[in-house]
């Protein structure tokens, strides 16, 4: 024993001084290299493509000295003595700035957040590309490389030793890579202006596609002067900062900027060289700030040829809009204004910029458009005048404007008077109009609406008063008639309509979307031969949906109307219909295979799913027109209480919500239940005895490994011992537990009636009689067996 012991002992003694030998001559090496690598920190690589402040720190991060390495780096060998110092002291000066510049980038991804957005075609999902998220450590220079080397990212694979010793120029970039510094919600204003960023984002070298910049949510209303930006970033966000004012040339020096965002500011004054250097910019956020009708220097633009969005809503400019509020701009496309407090458009506003296509000046105070107010926009092609207070627009205020596609008015006072039959025929492109939520009346809008340019594709007319008048749209042919051929989208929702004959529209032959929601129209008429893909004809009063064939429908909604019975038959490419809120006794629906969502909720006299209540069958659409299930909404429905074995023919369920129905019990072979996806039976008053017991072995552990949160709710209203208990109490009894004695609902029998004669009823009578004498056998039988193994669950 003393032997081996000794000989370990030994081994040990030897291992541990080689590891000393080995470990000091690692070291040794260690800090020869990085004296190696640091001495070419002496002669900064190249000057050129750096920023003018930041150039003299270096741009060359190949030392890739972390800060420990500094710290003990200038041991140099003894050779020509003078020289050498002289070397020393300047290598020592260098090193001291480059420790400085560290130590500050090093704040920047400690208080930030640091990281690389790579879209990875390569494990893309199915919808498109995945984005992997790359954290960085505070260290940017040296890690920027390592991200390009996360294995599975498709990149070169740099190891992290070959980084370390690099001399040759770093890989390529990725063209897919995003570095993020996110400053967001820190506390930054007072380190903020003695920043530094990395080295080689601020030498302008190219280490990422886009570099973002983001500071939102601080306090840099304080800061006098940001740190010096790289130069090559592409975004940068300085929103909700509380800031008053931006600098004359702030942003100079981002030449490669394409993304400003200034919104959620307090800034009122905006001097004319602003912007000046910003040579790629194309979206400039000034939103949510104090400016107002002050206006903006004509040149604050000049130097932005690129811009083409521009948004300065939520500000206060107020008044009239005329051309001297806003900057010159050739390239602007898109000009947000809403949420200001313009009253008029003056002639000539627009002279400035003349080539906007989109324009939002929605939730203003216009209550008048001056004829020409929108001339100088040739190119226009959406205009946003809604939640305005326009009561009527005169005769060529809207002239010009022969590119218009989109023209929403919605949420303005317009009255029928106030829209002259002229108003819109000039619109000659104009593909979308929404004028919901004014004041439109028949007959007098017959007039607009006759002379609606031939283009015009969709109308949005709900929430008008065109049925209350005398003479409303029911009775009108004229008025429908004149409705341009061309329509595929009609709204007429909330108008009031009682009756509704589309053959009034009979020229409307192209009608893919009628909107007829929120009406007191009782008969529906004239829906043959329309194309209709999609009809809304929910709120209603209709007690009877016309037998008419709409081969083409997807979309039908009848809900909350005087329906007894669900319409029939059922369009052959039906998807999804509606049919809740309606006082129908019996559900029977016949559909095709294409039906993939069927809700039939809070209908208070529906008592049975009777045979076949559901039937999904064969039908003129194409096979790859089935959909691959079915979603079956069908709760609250507080009489129904009883669900036929055969209900549902040839079904396959996507979702089947049965809760808050009155269910008592539920036959097992009605589908099959363990295969339901997803199934609610919660809120049901439940019968739980042994008719029930099939529930407990299948769909409930189903339900208990695919959404467990649909048993909260799952009880037992009787029998009355474990009244208001959830089923789920008995998942671990092994057994049937339903089928157990103390659960036997015997009084319940009572309640069933039999119609029989005597001589079969004395059978039954016999047969209860051994049966009850069998339970009881089994009971004693089974109560040791049944103490002993059951578990209660103490969390149920
Ligand atoms: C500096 O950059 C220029 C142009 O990019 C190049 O021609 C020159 O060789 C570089 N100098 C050094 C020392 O790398
Ligand atoms: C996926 O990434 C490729 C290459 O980066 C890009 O061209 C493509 O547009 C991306 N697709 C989507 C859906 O983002
Ligand atoms: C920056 O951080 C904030 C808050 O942490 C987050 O809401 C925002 O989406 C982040 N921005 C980016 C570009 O990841
Ligand atoms: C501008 O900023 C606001 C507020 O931060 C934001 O809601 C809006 O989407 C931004 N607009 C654009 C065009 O980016
Ligand atoms: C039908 O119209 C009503 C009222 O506009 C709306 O609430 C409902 O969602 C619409 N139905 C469908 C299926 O879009
Ligand atoms: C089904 O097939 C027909 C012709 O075979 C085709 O026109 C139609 O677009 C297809 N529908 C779908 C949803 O794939
Ligand atoms: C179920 O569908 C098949 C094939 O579509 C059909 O042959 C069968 O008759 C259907 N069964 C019922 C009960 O409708
Ligand atoms: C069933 O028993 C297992 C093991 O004892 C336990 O982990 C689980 O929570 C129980 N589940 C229920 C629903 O009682």
């Amino acid at each position: 024993m003393g032997r081996v012991s000794a000989v370990l002992m030994g081994a040990a003694v030897a291992l541990l001084s080689w590891t000393c030998v080995v470990a000091t001559a690692t070291s040794t090496t260690a800090s020869a290299s990085s004296s190696v690598t640091i001495a070419s920190v002496a002669s900064p690589r190249n000057e050129t493509s750096s920023s003018p402040s930041l150039a003299a720190s270096g741009s060359n991060s190949d030392a890739n000295a972390n800060l420990q390495q500094l710290r003990m780096a200038p041991v140099a060998p003894e050779q020509d003595k003078q020289e050498k110092k002289e070397q020393q002291q300047q290598q020592q000066g260098l090193l001291e700035q480059k420790l400085q510049r560290l130590q500050e980038q090093r704040r920047l991804c400690a208080r930030c957040d640091c990281f690389a957005l790579r879209s990875a075609p390569g494990s893309a999902a199915k919808d498109g590309n995945t984005t992997v998220r790359v954290s960085l450590d505070e260290n940017l220079d040296d890690i920027l490389d390592v991200t390009t080397a996360i294995p599975g990212l498709g990149a070169p694979t740099t190891t992290a030793a070959s980084i370390k010793g690099r001399t040759t120029p770093p890989p390529a970039r990725p063209d897919n890579q995003v570095l993020v510094i996110n400053c967001t919600s820190r506390l930054l204003a007072e380190e903020l202006p003695r920043w530094s960023w990395p080295a080689r984002l601020s030498a302008g070298e190219v280490v990422a596609a886009e570099t973002w910049a983001e500071f939102r949510g601080g306090d840099l209303s304080g800061v006098s002067r940001l740190p010096q930006l790289p130069f090559r970033l592409t975004r940068l966000s300085l929103a909700d900062n509380r800031l008053r004012t931006v600098a004359p040339r702030a942003f100079a020096n981002l030449k490669a900027l394409r993304d400003l965002d200034l919104s959620h500011n307090v800034i009122a004054d905006v001097p004319h060289d602003a912007f000046l250097g910003l040579a790629s910019l194309e979206r400039l956020n000034l939103s949510r700030n104090s400016l107002s009708s002050r206006p903006l220097s004509a040149d604050l633009f000049k130097d932005l040829g690129r811009l083409n969005r521009v948004s300065l809503a939520h500000n206060k400019i107020t008044g009239e809009l005329n051309g001297d509020t806003l900057p010159w701009s050739g390239s602007v496309q898109e000009l947000d204004l809403s949420y200001n407090g313009l009253t008029s458009v003056s002639a000539g506003a627009w002279r400035r910029l003349p080539n906007i296509k989109v324009l939002d000046m929605s939730h203003n105070k216009l209550g008048s458009l001056t004829p020409d107010a929108f001339l100088e926009l040739r190119s226009l092609e959406r205009l946003d005048l809604s939640r305005n207070a326009l009561v009527a627009l005169a005769p060529g205020s809207l002239a010009g404007l022969a590119g218009l596609h989109a023209l929403q008015l919605a949420h303005n006072g317009l009255r029928a008077e106030g829209l002259p039959a002229a108003t819109f025929a000039q619109l000659s492109a104009l593909h979308t109009l929404d004028l919901s939520s004014n004041q439109v009346s028949l007959p007098e809008g017959a007039a607009a609406l006759s002379a609606l340019p031939a283009a015009l594709r969709a109308l949005d007319l709900s929430h008008n008063p065109l049925g209350r008048a005398e003479g409303g749209l029911e009775g009108r042919s004229e008025a429908g008639a004149a409705l341009p051929a061309g329509l595929e989208t009609l709204s007429l929702a909330h108008c009031g309509l009682q009756g509704l004959d589309v053959r009034a529209w009979g020229k409307l032959t192209a009608l893919r979307s009628l909107q007829l929601a929120g009406n007191d129209i009782s008969v529906l008429s004239g829906l043959a031969h329309l194309p209709l893909e999609q009809l809304n004809v929910s709120s209603n009063a209709l007690t009877r949906f016309p037998t008419v064939a709409l081969p083409a429908l997807r979309s039908l909604d009848v809900s909350h109307n005087h329906l007894e019975r669900a319409p029939t038959p059922l369009a052959p490419l039906l998807r999804a219909v509606w049919l809740d809120d309606n006082p129908m006794e019996e559900l029977r629906v016949a559909a095709s295979p294409a039906l993939a969502l069927l809700s039939a909720r809070r209908m208070p006299q529906l008592r049975s799913l009777p045979r076949g209540a559901l039937h999904l069958a064969a039908s003129e659409a194409p096979a790859n027109a089935s959909a691959p299930c079915l979603t079956l909404l069908l709760s609250h429905n507080p009489a129904l209480s009883e669900v036929h074995e055969d209900a549902f023919r040839n079904v396959t369920f996507c979702q089947l919500d049965l809760s808050h129905n009155a269910l008592e019990s539920l036959d097992s072979r009605a589908t099959d239940w363990s295969a339901v996806p997803s199934l609610d039976l919660q809120g049901n008053p439940w019968k739980c005895n042994c008719r029930l017991q099939w529930l407990l072995e299948g769909p409930m552990r189903h339900i208990y490994s695919s959404s467990p949160t649909l048993l909260e709710d799952l009880r037992c209203a009787r029998p009355a011992e474990v009244s208001g208990r959830r089923l789920v109490h008995w998942f671990n009894h092994t057994g049937r537990a339903l089928c157990d004695g103390e659960l036997m609902d015997l009084q319940s029998a009572g309640s069933v009636t039999f119609k029989m004669s005597p001589a079969s009823l004395a059978v039954v009578i016999c047969l209860g009689v051994v049966a009850v004498g069998l339970v009881l056998l089994g009971i004693l039988a089974h109560r040791r067996y049944v103490a002993r193994r059951r578990v209660r669950n103490r969390r149920f």
